[in-house]
């Protein structure tokens, strides 16, 4: 059977391209394949400053990922701080990755430049190399993410191929698989920029916790364009492309047909609207009921916790077996 590793960093709310992009994919693997979901809570530590807010954070997903469809008795959720397999073998994929690598990470260089203002932790550098842990850890053939993530997905090989010729063959070479449709979810005020709980504003956002009215009025006031002819054409029209992308991606009809079917941009922002609030308000009451029983999430989380650390702890000393360190027994 697959085995399947995927994450989420607790930085804010789930939105739509998180739940697009990835989540629903984790859903719908968890019935073949052998599945484990993290929530990359030492990530987050990345653009975190203030005391008690990620592990609220961390609990409330917890919520958002059963209520969005992951069965704990098939899935494994865990947090990647209580797995401290992941700290460890990231020191070892940070002697293993280059400063040079390290550099070209496109998304290093946006986040940075983004807080230059602010303080730009060490971490915010080597966070690939703890994604690369996370993602060896569990000898993972796939990587259900997002088109963002691409780049941390190939630096994760390229580690592992790294690792595997110095020390002799220890990891699985995973590979990234994107969603059909919805792999990218732009921000509907700025579409040529993603959907980003980090960088865009409410206003482009559309998250799984909003309420009907609040979706509705998002929609609306999306950053179309004047020409008012609907097509579809991500670089001359990304609000259109955009508006379409999510519709397809919502009702699973293929954009060709969605053309032919409007010619304003009004119909086009209702439906689309109406079809996301249909897929998501489900989801809502779900997580809702959840949180009511912070003491059950809990539970549930320990129970992957468990899983995953059987998994993590069988790796992490492969790998130092194959390096070659002094056992402590
Ligand atoms: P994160 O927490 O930013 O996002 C979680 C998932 O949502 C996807 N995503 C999107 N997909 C489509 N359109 C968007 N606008 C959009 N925004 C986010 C992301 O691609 C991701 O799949 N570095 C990762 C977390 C991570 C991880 C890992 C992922 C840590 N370790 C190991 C996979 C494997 C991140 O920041 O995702």
């Amino acid at each position: 059977m697959a085995r399947v590793l995927s994450c989420i960093q607790p930085t804010g709310e789930v939105h739509l391209g998180n739940y697009l992009g990835a989540l629903r994919t984790w859903v719908v693997g968890q019935h073949e394949k052998d599945v484990f979901h993290g929530i990359v809570d030492l990530h987050a530590l990345t653009v975190v400053d203030q005391p008690g807010i990620v592990g609220r954070n961390t609990l409330e997903l917890a919520a958002m990922l059963f209520a969005v469809g992951l069965d704990p008795d098939v899935a494994t959720v865990f947090v990647q701080s209580h797995v401290p397999e992941h700290s460890q073998l990231g020191w070892i994929m940070e002697c293993t990755v280059s400063y040079g690598e390290l550099s070209r990470m496109t998304q290093f260089k946006e986040k940075a430049a983004k807080r230059e203002v602010d303080f730009v932790a060490a971490g915010l550098f080597t966070y690939p190399a703890l994604q690369a842990a996370d993602i060896l850890l569990y000898d993972a053939d796939e990587v259900p993410v997002g088109e963002d993530q691409r780049q941390h997905v190939e630096i994760t090989r390229d580690i592992a191929i790294r690792f595997n010729h110095r020390f002799g063959d220890t990891f699985r070479i995973p590979r990234a698989v994107h969603p059909r449709a919805g792999a990218r979810v732009m921000d509907l005020q700025e579409p040529t920029s993603k959907m980003s709980k980090t960088t865009s504003a409410d206003t482009g956002i559309v998250f799984l916790l909003d309420d009907d009215a609040t979706i509705a009025r998002k929609f609306k006031r999306a950053v179309t364009d004047s020409d008012s002819t609907v097509r579809y054409d991500r670089e001359s029209k990304p609000g259109v492309a955009n508006l379409l992308d999510i519709l397809s991606a919502t009702t699973g009809e293929p954009v060709e047909r969605l053309v032919d079917r409007y010619s304003q941009y009004g119909p086009l922002k209702t439906d689309t609207a109406d079809a996301v609030v249909a897929l998501i308000a489900p989801i809502r009451d779900r997580y809702n009921d959840l949180l009511s029983d912070r003491g059950e999430l809990a539970r549930l989380v320990r129970v992957g916790n468990d899983r995953a650390h059987r998994v993590a702890a069988a790796t992490l000393a492969r790998a130092h077996t194959a390096i070659g360190l002094m056992p402590s027994t």
